[in-house]
């Protein structure tokens, strides 16, 4: 029998035999103690890459947003975020239950925050409303189906939120993807941010890990935060490895990814029993047409016939291409997927 189509994240890829190695072979030392010096090869890599001055490696990128936000909002006062942004709705509240920060969300037809809406969301100074000290953008926006917020319009953006006297969060989980479509290097799409989040174990396919980039005088502050967290790790530079690994093996063909993704829409844009977003990277969100097709009742049909996806609302699924499908693995599920739902 064929392993399963896993479309559900790009976050389910394996290490590869050649990331093994390298995470095998790394230099190592004690990271909380007195420096790993893989993790810190990383840290510098990736601040690079960001322009950021300064880098740090966290274990997840849950602990590097929930660091970043606490490292520019203060208790009392609000953050505005796109709606449906992760921040809101996966890091188990942490925004309120770590940092005593309100959020203030912004709704928006796409998942795309623009300068109008950042403006509008702003409150006017008051001695009766909490002031808002941050805003945070994900790019891409994962809920929305991968949208990229391109250089332009973030620029936009950040400068209505600077205009306002807010620091700028950006978590870029995908930014690397965000970058490729958009045809920017990463730190054209941190540009004017305070605080960057970047994941390696998305599509750069690491088991563990993301880095949050700042200014160097934030560096003691975070590291403080990321201690309290429970982030300190040891001989970190073995996933520190396979992130330089990864940089090194796997950023460059992000973009098959979104190929990959566009490739299984056009393939089920016939299928009549569905409605699939055109990507912008490698995301696709599938919406059932069918009254009596539900996320629940379709995705137990499809893993048995060899696809696995998420729901993403009652009648929405969500499908992501990654470094462990292929070309042909996405024509084979968009076979499957047309089939099951004839
Ligand atoms: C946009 C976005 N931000 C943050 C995260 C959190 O990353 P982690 O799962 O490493 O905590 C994710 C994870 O899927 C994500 O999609």
């Amino acid at each position: 029998m064929t392993a399963p189509i896993d479309l559900r994240s790009d976050t389910v890829t394996k290490p590869s035999a050649a990331m093994r190695q390298a995470m095998a072979e790394a230099e190592v030392g004690d990271d909380v103690l007195d420096g790993d010096p893989t993790t810190r090869r990383l840290e510098e890599r990736i601040a690079g890459l960001l322009g950021t001055e300064d880098a740090l490696f966290f274990p997840s990128g849950t602990q590097a947003n929930q660091t970043g936000i606490a490292l520019l909002t203060r208790p009392g006062t609000e953050l505005l975020l796109e709606a449906n942004a992760h921040l809101v709705h996966y890091e188990m509240a942490g925004l309120a239950a770590l940092w005593g920060v309100q959020i203030r969300s912004v709704a928006t037809p796409d998942g795309l925050l623009t300068p109008e809406l950042v403006r509008g969301a702003v409150r006017p100074a008051s001695p009766h409303v909490p002031r808002a000290s941050a805003l945070a953008v994900e790019n891409t926006h994962n809920a929305a189906g991968g949208r990229v917020l391109g250089p332009e319009a973030l620029d936009g953006v950040v400068r209505a939120a600077r205009a306002a006297g807010l620091a700028v969060h950006v978590d870029g989980a995908r930014l690397w993807n965000a970058a490729a479509a958009a045809g920017v290097p990463p730190a054209r799409l941190a540009r004017g941010a305070d605080t960057v989040m970047v994941s390696v174990s998305k599509g750069l396919g690491c088991p563990v890990g993301s880095c949050l980039g700042f200014p160097t005088q934030l560096r003691p502050r975070a590291w403080e935060i990321r201690k309290r967290l429970g982030g300190g790790m040891r001989q970190s530079g073995i996933l520190a490895a396979a992130a330089l690994y990864a940089l090194d093996h796997n950023l460059g063909r992000i973009a098959d990814d979104h190929a990959n993704a566009r490739r299984l829409g056009e393939l089920l844009a016939d299928c009549p029993a569905l409605r699939p977003s055109v990507p912008e990277t490698n995301i696709v969100m599938l919406d059932l047409v069918r009254e009596t097709d539900t996320a629940d009742t379709v995705i137990p049909r499809l893993a048995w016939a060899g696809v696995l996806v998420v729901p993403f609302g009652p009648r929405r699924l969500r499908a992501v291409t990654h470094l462990d499908v292929s070309r042909g693995d996405v024509e084979r599920a968009a076979r499957l997927i047309a089939e099951t739902l004839r």
